[in-house]
């Protein structure tokens, strides 16, 4: 049975840096406070006006470069976003159209900062059903045009970032290669603890303007811990699953969320923090875009190599999580 491989990866971000200090034109915040609490030192921002898709769209031809493709050759695009272009369509029907396709399918996933893992399982079982042969995953966020700017919004506002991420989904017969298992989970008690509330379903379109329901919240203290939690268990489940010891991985690469959530599940698994690819010191959290990113940066720097065993996990607002075990 064919299983997935990744042949192809991309990225871009905006050229616009937005260093820590530069946050204190909004925020009563400093470098100190967010570079200890997170390890964050800047991140990426549009110039507005900008499109999700069209960032989705500079990853796309990057990966396809690579995987030596042409947009005709997909048969699939699964798009990952919580920041959306339009309330409805879904931003991946805007990419399909941006590539030149005419009816290729595109679907729209809402897993937030876990949407790059439940991606690559959605992409992983149309493979391995055969009903497609290539995948493209990507993973977008504009997120500098919904955070909160006024003073009470630095806790979340500090830490997110704009950017794009894709990969080429194939399949493939060589044994023992490319994505071996997923496992995925959410909990929706825990909705409310990371959330853009409105606009929502629940409000007439009139109550909006200026409705606190429009600002994110984040309860950090109980997402942190969730999260060191629940991604220790899902690299722990990859692990057992594969039947390999932490120390055999040779690349870890965990949704960038907070550095210090990395070196907690670093220490647990009693592992040195050069297992792990971390770039949030550069792009701050890019939710969906993250794990992709981080992709592509590890293999330009030759950190991903034919053969080498890799765990991706990620943990976000949902809550959702889940991993991945691949042999790149
Ligand atoms: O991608 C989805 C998953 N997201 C996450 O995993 C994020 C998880 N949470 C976190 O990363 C952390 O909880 C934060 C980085 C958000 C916050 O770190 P913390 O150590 O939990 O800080 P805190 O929320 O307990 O805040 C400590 C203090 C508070 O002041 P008081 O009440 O102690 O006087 C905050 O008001 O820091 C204050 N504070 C800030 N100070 C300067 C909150 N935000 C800021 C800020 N600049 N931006």
């Amino acid at each position: 049975m064919a299983s997935a491989c990744i042949t192809g990866l991309g990225m871009y971000v905006p050229p616009k840096v937005v260093k820590n200090d530069d946050l204190k034109a909004f925020y009563d915040t400093s470098d100190e406070w967010i570079y200890t609490r997170s390890g964050i030192q800047e991140r990426r921002w549009v110039e507005e006006p900008a499109s999700t898709a069209e960032l989705g769209l500079y990853a796309a031809q990057e990966a396809l470069k690579m995987a030596n493709k042409k947009p005709s050759d997909i048969d699939l695009i699964i798009f990952a976003t919580l920041s959306p272009d339009m309330y409805f369509p879904g931003s991946g029907v805007l990419l399909q159209n941006l590539l030149g396709l005419e009816t290729t399918p595109a679907l729209d996933i809402r897993q937030q900062c876990s949407g790059f893992i439940y991606g690559l399982s959605i992409a992983d079982q149309y493979i391995r059903t055969g009903m497609y042969q290539t995948i493209l995953l990507v993973g977008a966020e504009i997120q500098s045009t919904w955070i909160d700017y006024n003073p009470e919004g630095r806790t979340v506002g500090v830490l997110f970032g704009d950017g794009a991420g894709a990969a080429v989904i194939e399949a493939t017969n060589a044994p023992g290669r490319g994505v071996l298992s997923t496992h995925l989970y959410s909990q929706g008690a825990y909705a409310r603890e990371l959330c853009v509330a409105e606009p929502s379903s629940a409000t007439r379109r009139h109550e909006l303007p200026g409705s606190y329901g429009m600002r994110p919240y984040m309860n950090g203290k109980e997402v942190f811990r969730h999260a060191v939690q629940r991604m220790g268990e899902a690299v722990q489940i990859a692990l057992a699953t594969q039947k390999w010891s932490p120390e055999e991985v040779d690349l870890y690469v965990l949704h960038q969320a907070n550095i210090r959530i990395v070196q907690a599940i670093a220490e647990f698994f009693h592992l040195p923090m050069e297992k792990f690819y971390n770039n949030i010191h550069k792009y701050g959290n890019t939710t969906a875009a993250s794990i992709p990113i981080c992709l592509t940066e590890a293999w330009q720097e030759g950190r991903l190599k034919s053969g080498h065993k890799v765990i991706l996990a990620a943990f976000g607002s949902g809550f959702t999580w889940g991993s991945a075990a691949l042999v790149w």
